[in-house]
């Protein structure tokens, strides 16, 4: 092959590598579950204030990423999928769950639970409020939590 060709048909190559190789996350998100509605539970209607599943669905989720709930007082982060669907946990036959509650409570902020992504795959989260009554009208959602760029120094010893 003559050298034009060879060097023609290198950049081609590279051409089509740009264009079909998934652009990687440049970096690390931090995503406030149901946006502007939060993470909240009207008691009185059995309500909760936005669609978790769908907002869920809205978004890519990857190691080292926070979800941001603000408002409810608790959320569950477990890896258990009967302790999700259950909307109860037993701490003392289940590993794989972690209980956030009391969040931040800085004078004039609002109330805010930070939650770091610090395992691949389906994480499951739902509060445990109202004996799972919460959960069972929809304060419950589950990711996939993909690897992107891995996890940052900071997160390399999850909490326990
Ligand atoms: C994301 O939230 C964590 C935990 O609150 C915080 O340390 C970090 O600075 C936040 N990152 C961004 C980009 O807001
Ligand atoms: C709960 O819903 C009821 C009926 O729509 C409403 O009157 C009440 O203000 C709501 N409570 C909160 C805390 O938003
Ligand atoms: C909310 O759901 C619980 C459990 O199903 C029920 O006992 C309660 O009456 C419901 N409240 C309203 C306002 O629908
Ligand atoms: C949330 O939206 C999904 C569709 O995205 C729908 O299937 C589901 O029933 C909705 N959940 C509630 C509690 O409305
Ligand atoms: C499901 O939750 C109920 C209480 O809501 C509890 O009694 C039961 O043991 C739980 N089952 C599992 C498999 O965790
Ligand atoms: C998941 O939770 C259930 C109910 O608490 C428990 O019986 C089971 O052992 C747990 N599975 C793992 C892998 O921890
Ligand atoms: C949870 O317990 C199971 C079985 O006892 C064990 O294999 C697993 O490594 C434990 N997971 C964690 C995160 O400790």
């Amino acid at each position: 092959m003559r050298l034009a060709t060879i060097l023609h048909l290198a950049i081609i190559a590279v051409l089509i590598i740009a264009a079909t190789s998934q652009a990687p996350p440049i970096r690390y998100i931090n995503h406030t579950v149901g946006d502007n509605a939060g993470w909240f539970f009207n008691s009185t209607t059995n309500t909760t204030a936005a669609n978790y599943s769908s907002w869920a669905a809205s978004q890519t989720f990857n190691l080292g990423d926070y979800l941001i709930f603000q408002n409810e007082l608790t959320v569950i982060q477990t890896y258990n999928l009967t302790t999700f669907e259950n909307c109860s946990i037993d701490l003392s036959s289940d590993n794989d769950t972690v209980v956030y509650d009391g969040g931040n409570t800085v004078f004039d902020q609002a109330l805010t639970i930070p939650v770091p992504l610090t395992i691949q795959g389906p994480n499951y989260f739902f509060s445990d409020a109202n004996d799972g009554i919460q959960c069972q009208f929809g304060l419950a959602f589950e990711i996939n939590v993909n690897r992107g760029l891995g996890l940052p120094p900071s997160l390399n010893q999850p909490p326990v």
